[in-house]
């Protein structure tokens, strides 16, 4: 099978190598891809965004699978493009959903309702067009404290605001419906009551029909360490998630998982690919906060590892839509991800710097996010740099790993955080159970 595997971070590394070990594989392509991915396949010279190239390249190397692993190609409809152009129809599977179902991350308000009609736990909300800011300010006042407001549209993980300030939380809605803060994807606001728990991130793929849940995983999404300072796009991750145990993934599989992949048939809304479960756990209850049409990044370096199954034959499954006669098999250990970002992340960063030591780490994984090859030497040329996974038989152990790994590579203004998974081993110790329980 002949695989177009698109994306260049962290989390399109990590399919491609679990990818390239495949038996189904014949040829792994990746586009922009990254120093990294070319170890697993090659680069396609290909604009995407060129539906006449696209087209040629597909049928020219016979491709039978197109992974995306970004949400913005899905958002703009590459899956309708390919699925309904007569030449590629039938031959070519999109790992990723139409434009139509990728709204369930592009647009909160349409996840909302969706969540809404299917009776699936989530925060209560309202929306807010132009034109309403005064019915917003109002609808505040109403609200106990803090606020939590959204621009609708996509907008880099970064249209999020929660505030128990009103003055700021009002400012905040102004500035989103008249456009000047989030351009068109605030045009629309989101206000949402407040969940007060511990978060995790559950993901399952599916044919539209059958569907398979994933390792689940805990992001670090704060840059520095205790969750402090601003909001990235992950700092490291943990999976399995402790207190995500037999009986709450069962919940999510039962209340979350199952009414969301049967509310889209029943909307009549196609779906094929990767959903990620944005979840809270408030008090042994999982709620979902966003749904997300692909995989997480930082989480997918860290539940890929622990996946056993053929991730090809899984993909083969959604293209014959027989994903209900697959199996998915995951390694019980825990796996530990660490992320090294640039000087300045989440904001501009500083690149082109040199990285050192890749060569000594032997018991991890490391996988390019923002990396590039300068005259052979390999640089920093990204936010998030590179991404370490250690497994350990139990959680301290692979912290332990994963953190003696990262500390051999080396870059200069290198940023980590040095407590991923720390709450997660005092969550554990018999006062935080009780507490979680
Ligand atoms: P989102 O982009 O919807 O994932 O929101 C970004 C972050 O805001 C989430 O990861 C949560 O930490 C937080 N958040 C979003 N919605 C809520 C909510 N209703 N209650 C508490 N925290 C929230
Ligand atoms: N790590 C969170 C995300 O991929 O959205």
């Amino acid at each position: 099978m002949n695989v177009l595997l698109i994306g260049s971070g962290g989390r399109e590394h990590a399919m491609a190598w679990k990818i390239a070990q495949s038996s189904l594989l014949d040829s792994l392509w990746v586009v922009p891809g990254n120093p990294g991915m070319v170890r697993h396949g090659r680069i396609a010279e290909v604009d995407i965004n060129d539906h006449k190239a696209l087209r040629r390249f597909l049928l020219e190397k016979s491709i039978r699978i197109v992974v995306v692993g970004p949400e913005g190609p899905l958002v703009e409809g590459l899956h309708d493009r390919i699925a309904d152009d007569p030449q590629l129809a039938g031959q070519v599977t999109v790992i990723g959903p139409r434009k139509e179902a990728a709204q369930l991350e592009g647009s909160k308000d349409f996840a909302k309702e969706f969540m809404f009609r299917h009776n699936i736990p989530t925060a209560a909300h309202r929306t807010f067009v132009k034109g309403q800011l005064q019915d917003a300010v109002e609808h505040l006042e109403r609200m106990s404290s803090p606020y939590v407001i959204k621009a609708d549209g996509l907008a880099a993980g970064k249209g999020v605001v929660i505030t128990s300030d009103r003055k700021e939380a009002t400012a905040v809605i102004k500035g989103m419906l008249d456009g000047s803060s989030f351009g068109a994807a605030g045009e629309r606001v989101v206000i949402e009551q407040f969940l007060n728990g511990v978060e995790l991130s559950a993901f399952l793929i599916t044919d539209g029909e059958a569907f398979k849940m994933l390792p689940a995983a805990k992001d670090y999404k704060r840059l520095g360490d205790g969750d402090s300072g601003p909001n990235t796009g992950g700092m490291g991750a943990v999976s399995p998630v402790p207190f995500a145990d037999k009986e709450f993934m069962q919940k999510v599989h039962d209340r979350i998982a199952a009414p969301t992949i049967r509310g889209l048939r029943k909307d009549g809304i196609a779906y094929s690919g990767f959903l990620f479960m944005g979840l809270m756990n408030v008090n042994g209850e999982p709620y979902v906060i966003e749904y997300n049409v692909r995989m997480g990044d930082p989480e997918t370096e860290a539940v890929l590892p622990r996946l056993r199954s053929d991730l090809l034959d899984l993909f083969e499954g959604i293209a014959t839509g027989t994903l209900s006669e697959r199996h998915v098999d995951v390694d019980d250990r825990t796996a530990v991800t660490i992320v090294m970002a640039s000087e300045g992340y989440p904001g501009k960063v500083v690149t082109g710097r040199a990285i050192g030591g890749l060569e000594l780490v032997r018991e991890a994984y490391v996988f390019h996010a923002g990396t590039a090859e300068k005259d052979g030497q390999l640089v920093t040329a990204g936010g998030r740099v590179l991404a370490v996974t250690a497994f350990g038989k139990d959680l301290e152990q692979a912290i332990a790993s994963a953190y003696r790994s990262a500390s051999l590579i080396d870059f200069e203004g290198k940023v980590m955080r040095t407590d991923i998974g720390h709450d997660l081993v005092r969550m554990r110790t018999p006062k935080g159970a009780q507490q979680q329980a």
